[in-house]
């Protein structure tokens, strides 16, 4: 009998490209993005060579969160068109190849959503234990000392006398998980997408839908625990909070029903914010039965551009993550862009082109933030009064929010660069007068072309994309490895310094019998072979080599 192989599922090691929707394209002149706006950029997308598109929520929503304070999980937000508009996306998407991932929010609804609504309408509403109702402490403040978004993630409510529990804003109280209600009323939510054709699902913080129900205090630290200070500003250990095994519970039911809806399995990338890279492992599934892709955030979290800490993280992630398929993120609508983190103004078109070679040539499955293939910068705001992530206004002026992050994508040198006719809800970065779309198509040397040389070269190579990765040596301004499936190995070397460097094959056993030929390059390169694969690296230099 012969045994069909098993065909690895679209996803793994595929690429994937973000859209923040109300950045990405305005059809309709009232200077946020939409669903009509994405439609009409397909094209490029296509072209660009992705595989599957993520867009951030575009539900009904007061906006308190930009879209993550959901008030109707079962439509669309009219300032981003129509139904009939998602569902000419999914029908163009699919006529492109292009896999549609929307984000779910699951841990918390909109203070406005109708199940709030009711569920704040009194201590015995048939709704009230649907979110997390507490007596006030015996001082009358807050339940206990938990913070999140806010200093205090309780808030009072008069009518009743009581706290309610939220985790982000006010504007987002948390459902509660441990009524099986809630679970039931949010699984139906994952079916009516997928009938409406989504692949699959980017579940918002995922590891947060639980809280210790003996509410006790989350232990108080002096810093904000490294894995979470992009993000928060908490000076506690998130213990009662994050993370709490219970969520196994529900994800675990949430893929088996999933897996029950036909042959297919819709994927789950999962937000999760945990302490270690080791603790990621958990979120797979004892038995691969949870989340296919949680997001690794450990390359965002290094502060700057240097090859020992990348290699650290790469480290951890050869020893504990590599029997999974993994994620590769540099930046998202949450984090200061890559380009920001690690570049200079000056330097920036050169450590774009270098963090590109390292994205698309990782293990895991690269995720593109909108504009990172034009290598946009943050344009923060300057005055509180220009904030808009309300983040940014309850921390100011030590954290400036992540509106810089969030500005309109830069297409052209157009008015508005292309994005609106009208004005657009973030000021946009007047570089865009030299850095756009438009300008990058054109330059065969530009941080646009080099993107899609690399994602071609990650679909043909199947070392890039499925291969084991093995990290050479310890230099403190080379990152090199090695991706290798069956006898067909890439390498990869990362000059992350600004100074120039001697690469020497030589002292790495599985380099020297070979001789070496540039696929690609962020530089133009004298030669392309290296018989000897002794390399100058100039500065910023990131080379893509395969055995000749
Ligand atoms: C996630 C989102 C972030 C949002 C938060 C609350 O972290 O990425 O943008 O503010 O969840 O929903």
């Amino acid at each position: 009998m012969i045994v069909p192989l098993k065909q690895p599922p679209w996803w793994e090691g595929a690429v994937f490209y973000q859209i923040y929707i109300r950045s990405f394209q305005d059809s309709n002149g009232d200077g946020i993005g939409d669903l009509k706006g994405i439609i009409s950029r397909l094209d490029y997308l296509q072209t660009l060579g992705v595989e599957g598109l993520w867009i951030n929520p575009f539900y009904p929503s007061p906006q308190v969160d930009f879209g993550y304070d959901i008030m109707d999980y079962f439509d669309i937000d009219p300032q981003f068109g129509t139904m009939a508009d998602f569902e000419q996306l999914v029908r163009e998407a699919e006529k492109r190849q292009l896999k549609i991932i929307i984000d779910l929010v699951l841990n918390h609804t909109s203070d406005r959503h109708p199940f709030f609504i009711e569920s704040r309408s009194g201590s015995h509403s048939a709704k009230r234990d649907w979110y997390i109702w507490r007596e006030p402490a015996e001082n009358g403040g807050p339940p206990n000392n938990w913070a999140g978004f806010e200093k205090s993630s309780w808030t009072f409510d008069h009518k009743s006398g009581q706290y309610y529990y939220h985790f982000f804003y006010r504007q987002q109280p948390d459902l509660n998980w441990r009524n099986p209600a809630v679970k039931k009323a949010m699984f139906q939510v994952l079916d009516f997408w997928l009938d409406k054709g989504v692949k699959g699902f980017r579940l918002d913080t995922i590891n947060l839908l639980f809280e210790d129900e003996d509410l006790r205090d989350n232990p108080v630290t002096d810093e904000v625990p490294e894995y979470l200070k992009q993000v928060l500003s908490i000076k506690q250990l998130p213990i009662y909070t994050i993370n709490l095994p219970e969520n196994h519970h529900v994800i675990k039911a949430l893929r088996q029903h999933l897996s029950r809806k036909g042959d297919e399995e819709p994927l789950l990338i999962g937000e999760v914010f945990v302490p270690t890279l080791r603790d990621l492992v958990p979120y797979y599934g004892d038995q691969e039965d949870e989340i296919q892709l949680p997001f690794n955030f450990f390359l965002s979290n290094v502060d700057k551009l240097s090859a020992v800490s990348f290699r650290q993280v790469l480290a951890q992630d050869s020893e504990y993550l590599s029997h999974y398929p993994t994620t590769t993120v540099l930046s998202n609508h949450d984090l200061p862009r890559a380009t920001t983190r690690y570049a200079s103004e000056e330097n920036s078109e050169a450590v774009a082109k270098l963090l590109a070679t390292m994205l698309f040539t990782l293990r895991g499955a690269p995720f593109i933030y909108y504009g990172s293939e034009i290598g946009m910068r943050d344009y923060p705001p300057e005055i509180i009064d220009e904030v808009q992530d309300p983040r940014g206004k309850l921390d100011w002026p030590e954290y400036k929010g992540r509106d810089g992050a969030r500005t309109p994508m830069q297409w052209s040198d157009r008015k508005n660069a292309g994005f609106t006719k009208g004005s657009p809800w973030l000021k946009l970065n007047p570089d865009y007068v030299q850095r756009n779309v438009k300008a990058q198509l054109a330059n065969p040397n530009s941080i646009l072309n080099y993107y899609k040389k690399l994602i071609a070269l990650r679909q043909s190579w199947s070392s890039l994309r499925r291969g084991k990765l093995t990290l050479l040596g310890e230099d403190p301004a080379v990152l090199s490895y090695l991706r290798e499936q069956q006898d067909d190995p890439i390498l990869v070397l990362l000059n992350m310094s600004a100074e120039k460097n001697l690469f020497r094959g030589e002292n790495f056993e599985p380099l020297s019998q070979k001789t070496w030929k540039v696929l690609a390059s962020t530089h133009s390169v004298a030669t392309d072979n290296f018989p000897s694969l002794r390399v100058n690296l100039k500065p910023f230099e990131g080379l893509v080599l395969k055995k000749d």
